[in-house]
């Protein structure tokens, strides 16, 4: 069926391009003024809102806030079309809860891909409130999302959350950002780190399965850092667990800053990048040379050479010295040759809860590190 979206801006031209833009593959409601727009949403519920930000009677903002004071519209993902300075307004259009940002005059190609990340986030979003706050289920969802749009990438989530586990165990014996670590909850850090990739849900398939990528489709794939950000924000929002969705943005916006400042989305440096995105930065890359996702393929030697000449430029020297003492078992993982990681104490009752929940067995294993027979034997004694 197709989805309903509405165009709410006072500019005939720009309500009429939109509608042309994008008539075919969603229902276009093309609407003058904020009203207006109130008026139709007693009778329909559309997906998605794009709503010009000045416009007379009402502005977008003012909009926003009638739709944010009615529970049957709450929930609507909106984002905003503006010809404002990005920079003026991207952070109070998101403060507000938008989705994203579209700007005048439209490109139609880049209209079309926005609509399509905010309803593809605005779909994950509520997959994952269905799943609820059960972590290990939420996160086996998400990460699933993740890999199957990347087929270079299989098992790339399961082997971060290794290596972090390891990166974390070793720096806390050199006793390196000891005291940091010791406050880290591991198991919503495990979950958080499986997440970082989660803003590729923004990245065409045609780039992330590509090679010999061009500048302007790495520019693509760099984005995922920062939709990871919104998207964690989003679902911060929407929860009532306020601990996991701002450590999962800091995982996700956080693996692809550099240690000198060259990195992105935000050019952090040095101790400014959060802790956790120094150590998924090292991890992130090990297993990227390893695995070739965006070029060919190197050995160990080659993969921890690289790492360690870029220690002090890409990644923080200390982390660096840590990997080094752990490569041997890092490589194991990266090879599959580590035994499978040892189900933590509760993994039945989570099994037991993720039954219930209707998730699929391989999924559990995946959650949980139960063996698919152990699995079977809990939902069996469900049954009886
Ligand atoms: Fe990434």
């Amino acid at each position: 069926m197709q989805r309903t979206l509405f165009v709410v801006d006072d500019n005939e031209v720009n309500r009429a391009t939109a509608k042309q833009t994008l008539e075919g593959r969603y229902r276009v409601f093309p609407l003058p003024s904020a009203l207006k727009m109130l008026e139709l949403l007693e009778k329909v519920v559309p997906d998605l809102i794009l709503l010009d930000i000045e416009m007379p009677q009402m502005s977008g903002v003012d909009a926003v806030a009638k739709i944010k004071a009615n529970s049957a519209w709450e929930n609507i993902p909106f984002m905003f079309m503006t010809s404002w300075g990005e920079d003026l307004m991207m952070n109070h259009c998101l403060q507000l809860g938008a989705f994203d940002i579209v700007h005048k005059p439209f490109v139609g190609a880049v209209l079309i891909n926005r609509v399509e990340n905010c309803l593809k986030i605005d779909g994950l979003i509520q997959r994952a409130e269905r799943m609820g706050r059960n972590q290990a289920g939420l996160a086996c969802v998400l990460s699933d999302i993740i890999e199957s749009r990347d087929v270079k990438n299989a098992g790339h989530v399961e082997r971060i959350a290794a290596y972090v586990k390891l990166m974390v165990a070793a720096l806390l014996e050199k006793g390196v950002y000891a005291e940091e670590l010791r406050a880290w909850d591991m198991d919503a850090v495990v979950v958080a780190a499986m997440l970082h990739d989660v803003g590729k849900i923004s990245v065409p398939e045609a780039i992330l399965g590509g090679s010999n990528l061009t500048m302007e489709q790495y520019a693509v794939l760099w984005g995922h850092a920062a939709t990871g950000e919104a998207i964690m924000d989003a679902l911060s929002a929407k929860s009532e667990d306020k601990d996991l969705w701002p450590l999962a943005r800091r995982f996700a916006g956080c693996h692809h800053e550099n240690w000198n400042g060259s990195g992105y989305p935000n050019a952090l440096k040095g101790e400014q990048i959060p802790l956790e995105g120094r150590i998924l930065a090292v991890v992130d890359m090990y297993d990227e040379l390893r695995c070739g996702r965006y070029q060919a393929a190197v050995d160990h030697t080659r993969a921890v050479g690289l790492i360690q000449r870029d220690a002090d430029v890409r990644y923080d020297p200390k982390i660096v010295a840590a990997f080094l003492e752990i490569q041997k078992a890092v490589a194991q993982i990266a090879e599959g040759k580590t035994a499978k990681a040892e189900p933590a104490p509760d993994a039945p009752s989570i099994a037991k809860k993720l039954l219930g929940m209707g998730m699929a067995i391989d999924d559990i294993v995946t959650a949980t590190s139960l063996s698919r027979k152990d699995v079977e034997r809990l939902r069996d004694a469900e049954t009886e």
